[in-house]
C-alpha cells in the first residue's frame, strides 16, 4: 500500500515558473469508539475507531508555493510566525519525503487558523493536519495536471501526521482500523460511513462544553504510549472491537438507547484507562462530573436521547439528535453553562468534511 503511493507521487522536475496558492478547510472529529493505543513503533491503531466529522470546529489553511532548489517551510498560525509548529511540521514532512518528493523543489508559505478559539482546550491536530494534507495533495495534483484528490490517500497522509486526523477527511462519519465488521476498513487510512448510517445520525449535534481551557495535562502521544504497559490493554482492545461491531449495527438501525450505552461506556473506558496507567492520570475535573450527573438527571426526567462523550481531557461533548436541539440547548444554557469556563460552549454538528475555500 505505502509503495503504491510512493510510485504514484510526482517525481519529475517542476516547471521553473511553478507557483500559486491553495486554501482548504478541514474539520475536527469526535470519536464514538475511541482509538487509544498504537501498534508498536507505528502510527497504526490497536483497535478500530468510529467518529462523527464535525462542522464548526475547523482549521482553514492557505498555502502559497513557488519553485525552489530545496524544501522550505514558513509557517504562520493565526497571523503570527510560530516556530514550534513550523519545526514540527518541517521535521514530519522531511521524514516523509518519499511520499512527497516534489517538496524538495518547493518553498511553502503556510497560513493556518482555527475557527474555534485555540484556548478552548480542543485539540486541533485532526483539523489542522488534514487541512494541510489536502493543500499538499492539491499542489501535487496541480503539478501533475490531473483532476481530483484521492481521499483515501489524503486520509493515509493525515494519519501519518496525527492518527485520528485520518477520520476528518469524510462527510458525516468515518471508521479507521481494520475490522471484519466493515468491508474495506484498514489500519492505514479511514473510510467513509455515510452510506451506512440512519438519517438521525446525519444531522447529530455535538455541543462542546469547555470545562477547562488549559493545555492538555497529558499529550495523546504520551497517553497512547501508556497503553503499552497498561494491565487492561488487551481487554480494552477486545472491548473496542466488539463495540465497533455493535455500533455499526446501531448506526444502521438508529437504536438510540444502544447508541448511548456504547458511546458513554467508551468515554468512561478511555478515562478509566488513564486512571490505571502507570503513572496514572485523572483527566476529568469536578465540573466534568457535575455536567455528566446533571445530564443523567435530565435524560431520566425528559426521556430525551441525549448523551455525552469525552476526549482525553475534561471537556464534555453533549450528543443529541437534531429534533431535540431546542430542548437540549435550553437545558445546556439553564443547567450546564454554569460549569463551563466563562460560560463557554461551542455548538457543533455533524459536517461534510474538508472543502476547498
Ligand atoms: O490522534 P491522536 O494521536 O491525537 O489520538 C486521539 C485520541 C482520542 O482523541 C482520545 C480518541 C480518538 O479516537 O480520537
Amino acid at each position: 500500500m505505502n509503495e503504491h503511493w510512493i510510485k504514484e507521487a510526482y517525481q519529475d522536475a517542476l516547471p521553473e515558473d511553478f507557483h500559486g496558492g491553495v486554501k482548504w478547510q478541514s474539520p475536527s472529529n469526535i470519536a464514538l469508539v475511541k482509538y487509544w493505543g498504537k501498534q508498536k513503533g507505528l502510527q497504526l491503531p490497536q483497535n478500530p475507531s468510529v467518529s462523527f466529522t464535525l462542522k464548526n470546529c475547523r482549521t482553514e489553511t492557505a498555502v502559497f508555493f513557488e519553485k525552489s532548489d530545496h524544501f522550505g517551510l514558513h509557517f504562520r498560525f493565526e497571523g503570527k510566525e510560530n516556530a514550534d509548529f513550523q519545526d514540527k511540521i518541517k521535521v514530519f514532512l522531511e521524514n516523509n519525503m518519499e511520499y512527497f518528493p516534489f517538496l524538495n523543489q518547493i518553498d511553502l508559505h503556510v497560513n493556518s487558523r482555527n475557527t474555534f478559539p485555540h484556548s478552548s482546550g480542543i485539540a486541533s491536530s485532526a483539523s489542522s493536519m488534514s487541512a494541510l494534507m489536502m493543500c499538499l495533495l492539491d499542489i501535487e495534483r496541480m503539478a501533475k495536471g490531473t483532476d481530483g484528490i484521492n481521499m483515501r490517500k489524503a486520509s493515509f497522509f493525515s494519519r501519518l501526521a496525527s492518527g485520528s486526523a485520518c477520520r476528518s477527511i469524510y462527510p458525516k462519519m468515518a471508521i479507521w482500523g481494520a475490522t471484519e465488521a466493515y468491508n474495506g476498513s484498514s489500519d492505514e487510512y479511514a473510510v467513509p460511513l455515510e452510506d451506512e448510517i440512519a438519517p438521525v445520525f446525519k444531522s447529530y449535534h455535538d455541543s462542546i462544553l469547555i470545562v477547562s481551557d488549559a493545555k492538555k495535562s497529558v499529550s495523546s502521544r504520551v497517553g497512547h504510549a501508556l497503553m503499552d504497559a497498561n494491565p487492561y490493554a488487551s481487554a480494552r482492545y477486545d472491548t473496542a472491537k466488539k463495540n465497533v461491531s455493535k455500533l455499526l449495527k446501531v448506526l444502521k438501525s438508529g437504536d438510540l438507547d444502544c447508541f448511548i450505552r456504547i458511546v458513554e461506556s467508551e468515554a468512561m473506558q478511555l478515562h478509566a484507562l488513564m486512571m490505571c496507567s502507570e503513572p496514572s492520570f485523572i483527566l476529568m475535573k469536578p465540573n466534568t462530573l457535575r455536567i455528566i450527573n446533571t445530564l443523567f438527571e435530565f435524560r431520566k426526567e425528559t426521556d430525551i436521547p441525549v448523551c455525552f462523550t469525552l476526549d482525553a481531557g475534561p471537556n464534555v461533548h453533549i450528543l443529541y439528535p437534531d429534533q431535540h436541539a431546542e430542548m437540549v440547548e435550553r437545558f445546556i444554557m439553564d443547567e450546564l453553562e454554569r460549569y463551563c469556563v466563562d460560560g463557554h460552549w461551542i455548538p457543533d454538528q455533524v459536517g461534510e468534511g474538508p472543502s476547498k475555500c
